[in-house]
């Protein structure tokens, strides 16, 4: 594909108009119009050589790389939401950048749009640093990302709480330099393929107990919660503070302090505010089984005292329920029998 500079003296002939042999009247015709119109010839040629070269070098050249960006990708192989607060955030984003074409180019820093599919606006904007380009060549990215449109951050925020995978689009363009030739520029229109949070599918109280001796007016129980993170992402959210509801009857409030959901199974220790009349008469009243359908609904995201809104109305749209055996929590704390409720007493 290089353009290689062609000769550019060659084809008029200059022959002198004397030496035509006897023979070839036509020929020497031929070569004195050529010998006295050189120069049309001259012409003609460089034309004809721009028209070659120069779309080489202007259309196929940058269409070609343009064409194996377009072929490329890069895929997220880890990010982190870090030190939020409610117009920016952290952002450490390791990618691999994966191409099919043998295209191995150095592609110039880019400032890039981060857009949900479905959308021109961006949530978020990088700093592209400068890579060369190959498949498998990681980048790194770690930097301060300022929230300039709040309605799609949130969008975005849903989105990645919500969704089992999910798209980005990285939009741009930079400058790409290939070998010798010189820099062109590209435009990137990258989807980016992530996994989501899956609506914290799996989200449970594995267990939960009545702190019988003393403590704080703020807690009376405590637990374990896990939060299954399938994807790769890490997000730090601070303190987050849960109403507990069994139907529309409230019996307390939750909170899970200093949270950083990592990839993977997460158990956060919960403490919780429980209104034991509220529990005591749902026990004895409609819920019998001590199978308590609790629905948890978050009230609010707290990071270093200012409330992140991006995490907190996603999350307040998306109810959580579930299933905690209470009966079993009032064994553990020794009241059961007092209450003449265990399991292996059904009379009540
Ligand atoms: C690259 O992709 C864009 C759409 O994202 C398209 O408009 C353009 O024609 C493509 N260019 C090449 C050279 O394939
Ligand atoms: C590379 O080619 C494979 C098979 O054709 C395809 O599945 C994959 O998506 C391509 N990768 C990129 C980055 O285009
Ligand atoms: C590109 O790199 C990926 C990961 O390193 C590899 O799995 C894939 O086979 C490579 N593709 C090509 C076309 O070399
Ligand atoms: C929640 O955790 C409890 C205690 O570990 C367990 O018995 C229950 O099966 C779990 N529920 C779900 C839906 O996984
Ligand atoms: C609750 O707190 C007590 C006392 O600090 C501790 O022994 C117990 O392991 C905690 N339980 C859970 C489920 O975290
Ligand atoms: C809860 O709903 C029931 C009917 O479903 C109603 O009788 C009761 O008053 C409600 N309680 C509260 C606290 O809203
Ligand atoms: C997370 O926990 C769930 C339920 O306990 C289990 O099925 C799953 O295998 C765990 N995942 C990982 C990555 O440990
Ligand atoms: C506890 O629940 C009972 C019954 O639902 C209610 O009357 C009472 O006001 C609640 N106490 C607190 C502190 O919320
Ligand atoms: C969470 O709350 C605790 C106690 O109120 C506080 O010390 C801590 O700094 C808070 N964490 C964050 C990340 O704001
Ligand atoms: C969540 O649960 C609360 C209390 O049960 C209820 O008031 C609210 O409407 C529910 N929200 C959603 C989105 O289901
Ligand atoms: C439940 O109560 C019965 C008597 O009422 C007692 O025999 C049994 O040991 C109790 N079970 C537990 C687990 O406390």
């Amino acid at each position: 594909m290089a353009p290689e500079e062609e000769p550019q003296e060659k084809p008029a002939t200059l022959e002198e108009e004397g030496n035509v042999p006897a023979d070839g009247r036509k020929r020497a015709k031929v070569k004195r119009h050529c010998g006295r119109f050189w120069w049309i010839y001259a012409i003609v040629f460089v034309i004809v050589v721009l028209v070659v070269v120069l779309p080489v070098v202007y259309v196929a050249y940058p269409n070609m790389a343009q064409s194996a960006i377009n072929k490329s990708t890069l895929m997220v192989t880890s990010q982190s939401l870090l030190d939020p607060a409610p117009d920016h955030f952290h952002l450490d984003l390791d990618s691999v950048f994966l191409s099919n074409s043998s295209l191995h180019a150095k592609l110039d820093a880019f400032e890039a749009d981060l857009c949900l599919e479905d959308s021109d606006i961006p949530f978020a904007q990088l700093s592209i640093p400068p890579i060369d380009a190959a498949n498998g060549t990681h980048e790194s990215v770690s930097q301060e990302v300022q929230i300039k449109n709040k309605d799609q951050f949130y969008a975005y925020a849903q989105t990645q709480l919500l969704s089992e995978e999910y798209n980005v689009y990285l939009k741009g363009k930079g400058g790409l330099k290939y070998g010798k030739l010189q820099k062109t520029t590209v435009k990137y229109n990258d989807k980016i393929t992530l996994k989501g949070l899956n609506g914290l599918k799996g989200f449970n109280v594995t267990d939960f107990e009545l702190i019988m001796g003393s403590h704080p007016a703020s807690y009376n129980s405590n637990g374990t919660v896990l939060i299954p993170n399938p994807s790769v992402s890490t997000y730090e959210m601070g303190n987050m503070t849960m109403d507990m509801y069994v139907g529309n009857v409230s019996i307390g409030t939750s909170t899970l302090d200093n949270v950083v959901l990592r990839p993977g199974n997460n158990t956060l220790p919960l403490l919780a505010l429980t209104n034991q009349t509220a529990v005591g008469l749902l026990l004895f009243t409609k819920y019998k089984s001590g199978i308590f359908p609790i629905d948890i609904v978050c009230r609010s995201v707290i990071y270093n005292g200012q409330h992140l809104p991006y995490y907190e109305r996603p999350l307040q749209a998306k109810n959580l329920t579930v299933q905690l055996n209470v009966i079993e929590v009032l064994e553990k704390a020794g009241l059961a029998q007092a209450l003449g409720i265990n399991t292996t007493t059904s009379a009540r």
